[in-house]
């Protein structure tokens, strides 16, 4: 575009036109796609130059000699001139890539051995196309890789030993990839800003079965071998895309609007362990009535024959750890509104996935079990919070992704901007940042932004202590009633 106008310039101007402006409108050599996105939690993660519209991704694992053999096509739009792109792609080998049916040269740049002196497995894949990529043309990558997928650190999750992605466990696979695990599997851009729709076409053998983000569209049978094709149509955080392989039964329920429930689950699992996950209808017609419509075409999860270290929100398809009950799956479907359908600018922005999940779990015990218990949970939560002195939601650091400060103090948040803007102006505040930003990304800025204006008011002050302040503010309103006195007990 930018090109044209200049041409266009140069081609109308008077003989006398300048030779430098000339000169200036040459238009500068492809350069490589950035090695990464630019998100200060990560350096290295995610990529620049092109934007990622569509994975295809096809999969055949060997669950006995847990192997896998892959292809993932990626349908991109380069975003200038590119001469050359990367993609996170943790471990596993590449046999070859193709970009719109051509060989194009590839190198997995080496990463220096760790702190503890371990040898890493490279995370980049760098792709050279036999021609430049012109800005703005759509293009297909063929990457044709395997191996055996291994989890990947994360400095986000110190407390998962085994790190994000991929984890091949006695009972099946699992994929739980929050932050940085979606290169442990396939090759992509890793960063929620770089949203995309998938297809999966996943090859196993009986009895195994497969579950993944979307709707499962078909399975075809070829022998022992079975194919589960999934498509998941609403754009995705990289971090979101699962894939679950074990022997699973299934059960299913009708969503608000016809919307298909389908949890996947245990073959042992008792009535009581699914119990809570029959509610899932019941949960998601009450999210409704305070987020908005459910955002995607589909609802449902996997409960997990492990534990997994908790649940994950992986789009229309949380990923349960065994024992995982009812406040965690009303967290976990919130998330479907705050996280995957409005996703986190940069990983700083966690508050706005956590705060928001956490605090929907008040939402549900108010409308379960009436306001006073509402307030109970504030209080004790408030009372945990200055004890603790936890501090601000905001950028926690990365080591803090995960804590009281972006869980426990991200919901207080929520709880005094519903005291501070009333019932009304709050619940407008949150139905409409979803729908602003919708199968897109927030940033902490742009809702503070959003909620002063739905709101009509300054909400600076407010913010600046209870988002960015250091200090859980002071709410003597929540503090306990001062202890009887001795005389009084029982009077
Ligand atoms: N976002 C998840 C939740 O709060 C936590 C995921 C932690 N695990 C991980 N692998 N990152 O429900
Ligand atoms: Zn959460």
């Amino acid at each position: 575009m930018l090109g044209s106008v200049l041409s266009l310039f140069v081609l109308c101007a008077p003989s006398g036109a300048q030779q430098p402006a000339a000169a200036q409108a040459r238009p500068r050599a492809p350069q490589a796609g950035a090695l990464e996105i630019g998100d200060p939690y990560f350096p290295g993660l995610g990529n620049g130059g092109y934007d990622v519209e569509h994975y295809t991704l096809s999969l055949d694992y060997d669950f006995e000699g847990d192997e896998l053999t892959a292809s993932a096509g990626i349908r991109a739009t380069a975003l200038h001139d590119l001469a050359s792109f990367s993609l996170d792609l943790y471990g596993l080998e590449v046999a070859g890539v193709r970009i719109d049916g051509q060989d194009a040269r590839f190198e997995r740049p080496p990463v220096p051995a760790g702190a503890d002196g371990k040898p890493q497995p490279p995370s980049e894949l760098v792709i050279t196309p036999s021609a430049p990529i012109a800005a703005g043309a759509s293009f297909q990558a063929e990457v044709r890789y395997g191996g055996r997928p291994h989890g990947r650190p994360d400095p986000a999750v110190p407390f998962l030993p085994g790190g994000v992605g991929w984890f091949r466990m006695e009972s099946g696979v699992y994929v739980v990839s929050e932050c940085i695990g979606a290169g442990s599997w396939f090759p992509c851009n890793d960063h929620p800003r770089d949203k995309a729709t998938y297809s999966f076409r996943i090859t196993v053998a009986k009895p195994y079965t497969v579950a993944a983000n979307g709707i499962r569209t078909e399975v075809v049978e070829a022998g022992e071998a079975r194919t589960f094709v999934f498509e998941a149509r609403d754009p995705m955080a990289s971090y979101l895309a699962t894939l679950n392989i074990a022997e699973f039964s299934e059960l299913e329920a009708k969503g608000p609007r016809g919307i298909p429930v389908v949890i996947y689950h245990p073959v042992d699992a008792t009535q009581a362990e699914l119990a809570d996950f029959k509610r899932q209808p019941e949960v998601l017609e009450f999210l409704e009535t305070v987020f908005g419509p459910y955002p995607f075409e589909a609802a449902g999860g996997v409960l997990s024959y492990e534990k997994i270290g908790g649940a994950l929100e992986c789009q229309t398809l949380p990923v349960y750890g065994r024992g995982s009950n009812l406040e965690v799956i009303v967290h976990e479907l919130t998330h479907q509104w705050f996280g995957d359908c409005v996703s986190p600018d940069l990983w700083r922005d966690m508050w706005l996935n956590e705060g928001f999940a956490s605090y929907s779990e008040w939402l549900w015990t108010e409308h379960t079990e009436g306001k006073a218990a509402y307030e109970q949970l504030a209080k004790r939560s408030y009372a945990e919070l200055r004890k603790r002195k936890t501090g601000a939601p905001f950028d926690p650091g990365v080591a803090r992704v995960f804590s009281g400060r972006v869980y426990q103090r991200g919901a207080f948040v929520l709880y005094g901007l519903r005291q501070e803007v009333g019932d009304e102006s709050f619940f407008r505040i949150l139905k409409t940042w979803v729908e602003t930003h919708k199968n897109g990304n927030g940033s902490t800025e742009a809702f503070v932004t959003h909620a002063a204006k739905t709101a009509g008011r300054e909400l600076q002050p407010f913010f600046d202590a209870w988002l960015y302040a250091d200090v859980t503010p002071a709410q003597p309103e929540l503090e306990p009633p001062p202890a009887p006195a001795a005389g009084k007990a029982g009077g």
